[in-house]
């Protein structure tokens, strides 16, 4: 498997949904770069951009984009980014690389969720891939404890702030066999800002790359 590859067959095939006056929301992560790389492709077609990090942000202002504020352009009418776990229902985990509550916000607010990955990220169940929390800061060993709880090994992440100044606790151990749930369970944990769980509104549509070709699956 050529992981590279399938990213960017994933990236290109995402292309052909961004169509005339499209409000578009820019996911993070490195199946996203190889979308930025190719989306002068399809400028004309682009009426704003907003972002889901500082690191997007700036890759698209190198890329010659000009990046909205989401509060100026209304509801994108596509949010396009990666994810480090996908199901076959659509369920995703995100934020191996920290952006997980502004991408949220943008999945919250987009039309339409397109997911890319290679075909790596597609399993059974989630929960494999440590889950991210993004916490703040004063209740990072509270929320810890509480993660213990509910059966998860929960890690700070060393180094590292996000965008917002908050921390992120990666959870290992988890075996979420319920991801809405889960979700809202996390989420009510005095100090939670977001969990990496999008299963409360899911993909629409996964765009799974492949060596020769990109698999797309529609969630009707
Ligand atoms: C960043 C994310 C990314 O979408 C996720 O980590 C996948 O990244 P990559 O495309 O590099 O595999 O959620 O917060």
């Amino acid at each position: 498997m050529n992981q590279n590859q399938e990213k960017q067959n994933a990236a290109l095939a995402a292309l052909d949904y961004i169509q005339y006056e499209c409000i578009l929301g820019v996911g993070s992560g490195s199946t996203v770069t190889s979308l930025i790389q190719n989306l002068k492709k399809v400028k004309h077609n682009i009426k704003a951009l907003v972002s889901s990090s500082e690191d997007t942000t700036d890759k698209l202002k190198h890329a010659g984009f000009v990046v909205d504020e989401l509060s100026n352009v209304g509801s994108p009418d596509l949010y396009i980014d990666g994810a480090d776990e996908v199901t076959r229902n659509f369920y995703m985990t995100k934020g191996g690389g920290g952006a997980l509550t502004r991408e949220k916000i943008l999945v919250a607010a987009s039309r339409k969720i397109i997911c890319i990955v290679d075909s790596s990220k597609i399993v059974d169940v989630l929960g494999k891939y440590p889950l991210p929390i993004e916490v703040i800061p004063m209740a990072k060993s509270y929320i810890s404890r509480e993660i213990i709880r509910l059966g998860g090994q929960p890690e700070l992440r060393h180094n590292f702030v996000t965008d917002n100044g908050n921390f992120i606790l990666d959870v290992h151990n988890l075996t979420i066999v319920d991801p809405p749930q889960l979700e809202k369970q996390i989420n009510n944990i005095a100090g939670v800002v977001t969990n990496g769980i999008f299963a409360i509104k899911p993909a629409d549509v996964v765009l799974i790359g492949q060596s020769n070709g990109v698999l797309t699956l529609e969630n009707r």
